[in-house]
C-alpha cells in the first residue's frame, strides 16, 4: 500500500498514529539538528520531521531530496512544537521512521506554489506543473463540483444526457468552423461542432423531451481572456415550452449552483431587462448591474441652447460617477484621452463637476438652471462628476457604457465576490451587415421571430425586419454573458423564409440544412433551450473573467497548445492519404 492517509487530512486527533503519506517535495528545511519535509498532494501539505538521533539511512535521503521528489514517508503523527495555524494540518508534524524515494525528479523551472515565479508562457509549456500549484487546483476542483450539480439538478428535472457527434457537416453561420478531412471520402470535410444545436433540435423531433449535454463546442475566432477555440457547454433543450418554462427551469440551475458550490442563496427571482433597455441604461446587451451610475439619454434637454457638438449629435447621454467632483484637470484630461482610445471610440468628453462650486466644460452655452436639469435628469447628487458622450446613437451607448464599466472598476465597485445574475430577452432577431450587404442571424437561424413580429418577418422592407424582434434571451451575471437560448422555429415555411432573410438560395439551405428542414415535416414539437457557457460560469463562480485557468489544458492566444506545440505540419504521407496537397513550402 503507497499510503494509509492524504496529506491533507491528519489532525492533533490522530496524533499518535502510524501512517504512510505519498506525495511531492514541496520544500526541504534544516533548523538546527532538525530536518523538515513539506510533503504535497492534491488534498494538502503535510510536514514532515527527523531529528539529528533518527536513523542514519532517513536523514541521508532527506539530504538526498529536490524539490518535486515523489517520495513515500512513513512515521507516526506528533503535535507541533510550533503551530501554524494558516494550514490545515497546521497542528501536526509526522515524526519519521522511513522515507522512501519513488521518483527523482529535475528541478522545475519555476516555484510550485500559490505564488508562482513562473510567467505565463513558461507556466503554459509546463501546464502539467503548473496544474501541480493549489490556485489551478481549487479551480479544477471546482468546475468538477459545478458539472457535478449540473448534472444533479437536470437528472431531478428529468433531463437526459444524450452525446451528439463530433464529426459533422460544415454549416458556416457565426464563427468560423475547424474542418476535418475525410480519408474515406477525398476531397469532403467534417466540421467540428460550433454547438450541438441542429442535433439538439432533431431530439426534439425524436421525442426526447428534455435533453442536456456538457459538451465541448468549437468555434475558429479571434480569442479573448473569456474565449477559447474549444470551449464546454451545459447545452439543454425542451419540448412544448414557451420562454417563461426555460427561463424558470435555468434560473433554477443558477440558483441550485450558487446554493450547493458556493452556499449562496438568492431569494428573488433574478432581474430581467429587455435588450432595449439594456442598451438605453448600461450600454450594453450583458450589463453589469453590481453598481448603479445608469446611463440617461438627455438629447432633447440639452439641444437648442447654441452649443454645436450637442445640437448635431443623434444621442446625447450621461452618467453621474458618485463622489467624483473633486476630479483634477489631471484626472478629468486623463479621462478624456482615455475615451477616445480606439476601443472606445468617443470623439470627446464634457463634464460637469456638480459640487457647491459647479465647474463644466459647457458653462458658456448653459446657464446655471439649465446645468441643475441637466444633473436632476442623471440623477446626480452634490459631488457627483457629471460624464456626457454624445454622437451616433448606438456608437455613442456602447462608449458611454464601456466607461461606465471603467469608473465602476476605478471605484472599486465590480466586486468578484458580488453576483447580480439577470435576464435580457427580445433581442433583435438580425443585425445588418453593411460590408457584405445581408442580414446576418443574431443569435442563429433557427430562433424563431416574436409571433407579433411576424408581419414584418414577411415583409421586404429592411427597416421592417431591422425591426424584429427575436424570442430570444440570454443570462448575464457580472456583465459576462454566461448563457444564451430561445424558443426554436418549428414550422418548416417560417425556417424558409429565414434561410431567405439570411440570403440562402433554396438549394443552397436544402445543401446546408435539408436534414433539418427535412425533419420539421415529419411531426416536430414546439421547442426552446439554452446553451450556458460552462468555463465561464466556471470562472466567474472562481472570482475571475479569465477562462484559461478553469481549463486544464487550455489554447494561449494565437490558439496554439504551447506544450504539445499543436497545430503542427503533418507528413507527406498522411497528407497524401487525407489527399491535401501543401500550399507552404516546408523548410527541409
Ligand atoms: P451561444 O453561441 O450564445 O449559443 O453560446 C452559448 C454560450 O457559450 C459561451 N461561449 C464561449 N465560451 C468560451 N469560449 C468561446 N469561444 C465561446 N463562445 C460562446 C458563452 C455563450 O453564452 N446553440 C446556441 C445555444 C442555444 O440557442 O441553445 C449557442 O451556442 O457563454
Amino acid at each position: 500500500m503507497y499510503r494509509t492517509n492524504t496529506c491533507g487530512e491528519l489532525r492533533l486527533a490522530d496524533a499518535g498514529k502510524k501512517v504512510t503519506l505519498a506525495g511531492w517535495v514541496q520544500r526541504i528545511r534544516k533548523m538546527g539538528s532538525l530536518n523538515f519535509v513539506d510533503l504535497r498532494d492534491r488534498y494538502g501539505i503535510t510536514q514532515l520531521v527527523a531529528d539529528d538521533t533518527a536513523d542514519k539511512t532517513v536523514i541521508d535521503t532527506i539530504n538526498s531530496l529536490g524539490r518535486e521528489y515523489v517520495i513515500q514517508a512513513e512515521g507516526v503523527v506528533s503535535e507541533r512544537q510550533s503551530k501554524n495555524p494558516k494550514m490545515p494540518t497546521g497542528d501536526i508534524e509526522i515524526k519519521l521512521d522511513k522515507i522512501n524515494i519513488l521518483n527523482a525528479a529535475v528541478t522545475p523551472p519555476f516555484t510550485i506554489e500559490d505564488q508562482s515565479d513562473g510567467g505565463d508562457d513558461l507556466r503554459a509549456k509546463y501546464r502539467y506543473l503548473d496544474l501541480r500549484r493549489g490556485p489551478l487546483q481549487r479551480a479544477l476542483a471546482l468546475r468538477h463540483r459545478m458539472a457535478i450539480e449540473t448534472r444533479n439538478y437536470l437528472d431531478g428535472n428529468n433531463f437526459m444526457e444524450i452525446e451528439t457527434p463530433f464529426l459533422i457537416k460544415s454549416t458556416p453561420e457565426g464563427a468560423r468552423d475547424f474542418v476535418v478531412p475525410s480519408r474515406m471520402n477525398p476531397g469532403e470535410f467534417y466540421a467540428l461542432p460550433q454547438s450541438p444545436q441542429t442535433f439538439k433540435q432533431l431530439l426534439m423531433v425524436a421525442g426526447y423531451d428534455r435533453y442536456f449535454q456538457i459538451v465541448r463546442c468549437f468555434r475558429d475566432e479571434d480569442l479573448r481572456a473569456d474565449r477559447q477555440p474549444e470551449f464546454t457547454q451545459i447545452d439543454c433543450e425542451m419540448s412544448f415550452v414557451e420562454r417563461e418554462d426555460i427561463l424558470k427551469m435555468f434560473e433554477g440551475l443558477v440558483k441550485h449552483l450558487f446554493k450547493n458550490v458556493l452556499g449562496k442563496t438568492f431569494d428573488e427571482p433574478f432581474e430581467r431587462i429587455s435588450y432595449d433597455e439594456a442598451m438605453s441604461f448600461y450600454g450594453s446587451d450583458k450589463p453589469d448591474l453590481r453598481f448603479g451610475m445608469q446611463m440617461h439619454e438627455i438629447t432633447s434637454l440639452v439641444q437648442g441652447k447654441g452649443f454645436s457638438v450637442f445640437d448635431s449629435a443623434e444621442y446625447v447621454g450621461a452618467i453621474a460617477v458618485p463622489g467624483c467632483a473633486n476630479y483634477s484637470r489631471k484626472q478629468t484630461d486623463e479621462l478624456t484621452e482615455w475615451v477616445k482610445r480606439p476601443q472606445v471610440g468617443a470623439k470627446g468628453l464634457v463634464f460637469i463637476k456638480f459640487a457647491d462650486e459647479v465647474k463644466s466644460t459647457i458653462d458658456k452655452f448653459y446657464t446655471p438652471e439649465q446645468i441643475a436639469e441637466i444633473a436632476k435628469n442623471v440623477g446626480a447628487e452634490k459631488g457627483d462628476l457629471i460624464l456626457i458622450l454624445c454622437g451616433p446613437k448606438h456608437k455613442t451607448q456602447v462608449a458611454l457604457g464601456t466607461l461606465r464599466l471603467e469608473m465602476g472598476s476605478r471605484l472599486g465597485l465590480r466586486k468578484p465576490e458580488d453576483f447580480k445574475p439577470l435576464w435580457v430577452y427580445d433581442f433583435p432577431l438580425l443585425e445588418w451587415d453593411d460590408e457584405t450587404q445581408r442580414f446576418y442571424a443574431m443569435h442563429h437561424p433557427f430562433t424563431s421571430p416574436k409571433p407579433e413580429d411576424l408581419d414584418k418577418f414577411y415583409s421586404n422592407k429592411q427597416e421592417d425586419l431591422a425591426d424584429v424582434k427575436a424570442n430570444a434571451y440570454d443570462i448575464v451575471l457580472n456583465g459576462n454573458e454566461i448563457g444564451g437560448g430561445s424558443i426554436r422555429i418549428f414550422d418548416r415555411k417560417i425556417q424558409e423564409r429565414m434561410f431567405e432573410i439570411l440570403g440562402f438560395s433554396h438549394e443552397q439551405a436544402e445543401y446546408r440544412f435539408g436534414f433539418l428542414m427535412n425533419a420539421f415535416k415529419f411531426g416536430a414539437p414546439p421547442h426552446g433551450g439554452i446553451a450556458f457557457g460552462f468555463d465561464r460560469l466556471c470562472a466567474l463562480f472562481g472570482g475571475q473573467e479569465t477562462i484559461r485557468d478553469f481549463i486544464a489544458f487550455p489554447k494561449n492566444n494565437m490558439g496554439r497548445d504551447v506544450m504539445a506545440e499543436a497545430p503542427s505540419v503533418i507528413d507527406d504521407a498522411q497528407m497524401e492519404e487525407l489527399f491535401l496537397k501543401s500550399t507552404v513550402k516546408k523548410e527541409q
